[in-house]
């Protein structure tokens, strides 16, 4: 059966396209690697494609290693165009046929109009990171691109790492985050593991618990059902065990494994180090109970029971209506950024870029992101629902936008507070309402099935100049 993926359109001339990743049973791939002149892979750029004779297009972005992959494509002539902010447009065109499913297109860039105006891009390295070589070698399947259609119903495989079954996701060629589903199937236990990179879960589908087990205290359990949200306390040996004898549990997991093995360059040592963080996890009596507000948005908890029962607070200045909570959960140094937002139906919260690589996960609602890097007409549309996981890349603008009849909730993981405690918070800010292109209110009409009367307001008083 083919199943509907994040598929793209063409609206008002423009290109809105998302990555084409599951469930699609096309035997078409295209991959390849991109350079700029002096023969360095680039990092980061924007592929699209785009089906000849249907317009169908499907996108992706490079990695670290200046390569993509567009997999799940229907055979067929397609033309091939990349987008990097101050380079010249690169373009290609490619024939997938019976026999030649698989085709492998390079580019080259060539500098051109528009620079980066003082913006701090990394170089993309020459050399493979450990992470890299790690993945290479890793025996389930890798997503890759900007978006996740759904994340509870994504093909899993077996993983003998875990005794379980899994799937990966490197978005946005990361180099910091990572995200994964993990299956357990009826009644099972995964394998007891620790390591040094801090881990936070989402229950996907589900009923069981995570046994902890700090050297020499008791063992604690942190019981879980569908959207329980929780962090693994750093080193700490823990076990997931499946207590539905009849159905399968699945969570997410969102580390900074990347980060952590390209610092120590040892899988064997991330997760081989017996030593106790008791500053972080001590056993205490109310560790899975812990909740502490520090004022406003900002909480304190190691485990949140139900992410969609969860009360939000005022955050006015991410979009008219916002609502959020900062979440510092499980004691979590690099990843203390997790939080959970919530956009009412019919209204959108602003753009805004920042350095931090971000994961989010959509817990109720259905809506779409717009994201791009410095042009707005080359951004990317991705569509999303609950179960879907976003990946937006670092100094890249971001929107999200409510399209259904309830309010939109996500869960976001970012690296946001470790990076400004190093002194290298690169934050651009909101776009306000104001100066936002019109082609944001013009898609928004077209798409939402809700309009607030207070985004009336807003673009009425945006078109006259009011205050
Ligand atoms: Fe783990
Ligand atoms: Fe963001």
């Amino acid at each position: 059966m083919v199943k509907r993926g994040f598929l793209c359109s063409l609206v008002a001339g423009l290109l809105f396209c998302a990555p084409v990743l599951q469930g699609q049973n096309r035997p078409g791939t295209i991959s390849g690697l991109v350079r700029d002149e002096s023969g360095s892979p680039r990092q980061g750029v924007t592929l699209t494609i785009t089906h000849k004779d249907t317009g169908t297009k499907g996108a992706a972005v490079t990695d670290n290693q200046g390569r993509y992959q567009i997999p799940n494509l229907a055979l067929g002539d397609y033309e091939i165009e990349t987008a990097l902010s101050g380079f010249r447009v690169a373009r290609r065109e490619q024939s997938l046929r019976v026999g030649k499913e698989k085709a492998e297109v390079d580019l080259t860039l060539e500098a051109g109009e528009g620079n980066r105006s003082g913006r701090i891009m990394p170089e993309a390295p020459n050399d493979k990171t450990p992470y890299d070589e790690w993945l290479e070698k890793l025996e389930i399947p890798v997503s890759q691109g900007l978006a996740v259609e759904d994340t509870r119903k994504i093909e899993v495989k077996p993983w003998k790492e875990t005794g379980g079954l899994g799937a990966y996701f490197r978005l946005s060629g990361t180099q910091f985050l990572d995200a994964r589903v993990e299956e357990l199937p009826p009644g099972a236990s995964l394998k007891g593991h620790r390591h040094l990179h801090e881990e936070n879960i989402y229950i996907l589908e589900g009923k069981g618990y995570t046994m902890l087990q700090q050297e020499s205290r008791r063992p604690q359990k942190i019981e879980w059902q569908r959207d329980t949200a929780f962090s693994i306390p750093l080193n700490v040996f823990h076990q997931h065990v499946n207590t539905d004898a009849k159905n399968p549990a699945r969570f997410l997991a969102l580390t900074n494994f990347p980060f952590t093995l390209n610092t120590f360059g040892n899988p064997q040592f991330v997760g081989g180090v017996e030593y106790a963080f008791r500053d972080r996890y001590d056993a205490e009596e109310n560790f899975t109970k812990l909740s502490t507000n520090q004022g406003g948005r900002e909480q304190i908890m190691n485990v949140i029971p139900n992410v969609k029962q969860s009360v939000l607070y005022q955050y006015e200045s991410r979009g008219v209506g916002a609502t959020a909570m900062n979440v510092r959960l499980g004691g979590n140094q690099v990843l203390g950024g997790a939080g959970i937002s919530e956009i009412p139906a019919g209204r959108y919260h602003r753009a805004h870029a920042h350095l931090n690589e971000a994961f989010i996960y959509i817990t109720e609602g259905e809506g779409y992101s717009l994201i791009w890097e410095d042009d707005f007409k080359k951004r990317t549309k991705v569509d999303w629902k609950e179960g879907s996981l976003v990946g937006v890349p670092k100094y890249w603008y971001h929107q999200h936008f409510n399209i259904g009849e309830k309010p939109a909730r996500f869960v976001r993981y970012t690296t946001s507070g470790y990076l400004s405690r190093l002194g290298t918070n690169f934050q651009t800010g909101d776009v306000p309402y104001e100066e936002e292109n019109p082609e944001v209110e013009k898609l928004f009409r077209a798409s939402s099935r809700v309009i607030d009367p207070v985004m009336e307001e807003i673009w009425k008083k945006k078109k006259t100049g009011s205050n």
